[in-house]
C-alpha cells in the first residue's frame, strides 16, 4: 500500500479529543444487535408485543454490569429477541449509522448473528434486506460507505453454521464476508474448518474473533486453518512472541475494541491496555465499538479514552485511522480516496 504520510506534527494533549473525534475512520468491528440501545429496545419490544424481564429502561442498563465475555452474551442474545420485522433490522442499523455519521466513520463494515434471528422463527430475508437497505440509506443519506459480514455463532455446531451459509447464498449479493463470534474459550477456530472451506471457495472474505478470551493458539489457527484475512479482537497475541512476529510480517489487521476489553474484564483498566505495545510490534491495528450501546460509547469514546488512559499521539492517531481504510474491505481507488481525506484533515489541524 502507500507510504505512510511522514509528517505528523505533535499535538497538545488538549487538543487531541479533536482531532480523534474530526478525523475520518473506518469502523470495522461492530456487532449491530450490539447497537440496539436500551430505548429502542423498548420501543421494538412494545411495537412488537415482546414480554422483556426489565421493568424501564434504567433497569435493563443497571443490569451491564460484565464479568466476563458469557456474561455479556446472555444479556446481548435477550435483547435482540425484540427484533422480529424487516423495518425493526433497518431501524436499528439506520440509528447505528445517525451515531457512526457524528463520529466521523466514513465506512463501517457491519457485523450480524443472523443464527440469534432465525433460531426465533425470523427469517434471513427479513434480516439480510433490513440491515441491507439501511447500508444503501447510509450512503446515500450520510455518505457512509457500509457492506455486511455475517457471524456464525462459535457456541452452536458447524452443521448448523452450514446450514446457515445455505440460508444466505440467495443474498450473496448483499454479504461482503464471513466471521465467527459468540463463546469462544472452549469453541476453537478449527471447529468451522470445512465451513470456512466453502465460504472462502464462494467468494467471500473471512475474518474471526480470536485472542479476545482464548489463547494465542486460536489465533494461529485462524489465520492457518480458517485462513482469516483480520483477527477480530486478538489482544492475547502478545503473549506469543512468535505470534506477533508472524502478525506484523503478514500485516494482518487486528480489530482491537478497548471499551469492551475494559467492560468484560479482559484488563483490569483501560491504562493496562496492551494497544500500544501491537501498535509498536508493528501491527495493523485498528480501534472499534464491538458493541457501543453495551459498553458505553461508539467510536470516539473508545479512541479518546483510550488515548487519555495510554498517553497516545496525533502519529498513533494517523496510523490507526489509516490502518482502519487500508484494513477493510473497500477496493483500492476508495482506500486512496479516504486517505487522502485523512491527509488533509491532518495537514488543516496542524497548519
Ligand atoms: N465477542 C464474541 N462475540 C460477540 C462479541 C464479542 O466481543 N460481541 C458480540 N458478539
Ligand atoms: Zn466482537
Amino acid at each position: 500500500m502507500n507510504l505512510a504520510k511522514p509528517d505528523i506534527k505533535p499535538v497538545a494533549t488538549d487538543r487531541l479529543p479533536e482531532l480523534l473525534r474530526g478525523m475520518p475512520k473506518a469502523e470495522l468491528h461492530i456487532h449491530i444487535e450490539g447497537s440496539l440501545e436500551p430505548e429502542l429496545i423498548f420501543a421494538l419490544a412494545s411495537r412488537n408485543g415482546v414480554a422483556i424481564p426489565y421493568a424501564s429502561v434504567e433497569e435493563l442498563r443497571s443490569a451491564y454490569a460484565f464479568t466476563n465475555l458469557q456474561s455479556f452474551l446472555d444479556i446481548y442474545y435477550a435483547g435482540a429477541s425484540v427484533l422480529i420485522k424487516e423495518q425493526d433490522f433497518y431501524d436499528m442499523a439506520w440509528a447505528y449509522f445517525v451515531k457512526a455519521a457524528q463520529n466521523n466513520v466514513a465506512h463501517a463494515e457491519l457485523f450480524f448473528d443472523p443464527q440469534t434471528h432465525t433460531a426465533r422463527g425470523v427469517s434471513m430475508q427479513t434480516v439480510i434486506t433490513g440491515l441491507h437497505r439501511a447500508c444503501v440509506d447510509a450512503q446515500t443519506g450520510l455518505g457512509i460507505s457500509a457492506s455486511l459480514i455475517l457471524c456464525f455463532l462459535r457456541h452452536l455446531s458447524e452443521e448448523d453454521a452450514f446450514k446457515t451459509l445455505e440460508q444466505a447464498l440467495p443474498f450473496q449479493d448483499k454479504v461482503i464476508g464471513i466471521g465467527l463470534d459468540s463463546g469462544e474459550v472452549g469453541n476453537p477456530p478449527e471447529k468451522f474448518a470445512r465451513v470456512f472451506a466453502r465460504c472462502r471457495e464462494l467468494g467471500f472474505h473471512l475474518v474471526a474473533h480470536a485472542g479476545e478470551e482464548g489463547p494465542p493458539a486460536y489465533v494461529w489457527t485462524a489465520l492457518d486453518v480458517l485462513k482469516v484475512e483480520r483477527i477480530d479482537h486478538g489482544v492475547q497475541s502478545s503473549k506469543d512472541a512468535a505470534l506477533m512476529r508472524r502478525l506484523a510480517k503478514d500485516r494482518i489487521p487486528l480489530t482491537v475494541c478497548p471499551l469492551s476489553n475494559l467492560k468484560l474484564c479482559v484488563f483490569p483498566d483501560l491504562a493496562s491496555h496492551n494497544l500500544r505495545q501491537l501498535l509498536e510490534a508493528g501491527l495493523a491495528a485498528t480501534i472499534n465499538s464491538d458493541d457501543p450501546a453495551y459498553f458505553g460509547g461508539y467510536l470516539n469514546e473508545n479512541f479518546t479514552q483510550t488515548f487519555a488512559a495510554t498517553q497516545l499521539s496525533a502519529r498513533h492517531a494517523y496510523t490507526l485511522a489509516r490502518n482502519s481504510f487500508e484494513a477493510s474491505f473497500i477496493d483500492a481507488a476508495a482506500k486512496r480516496r479516504h486517505i487522502d481525506r485523512l491527509d488533509e484533515r491532518f495537514d488543516a489541524f496542524s497548519a
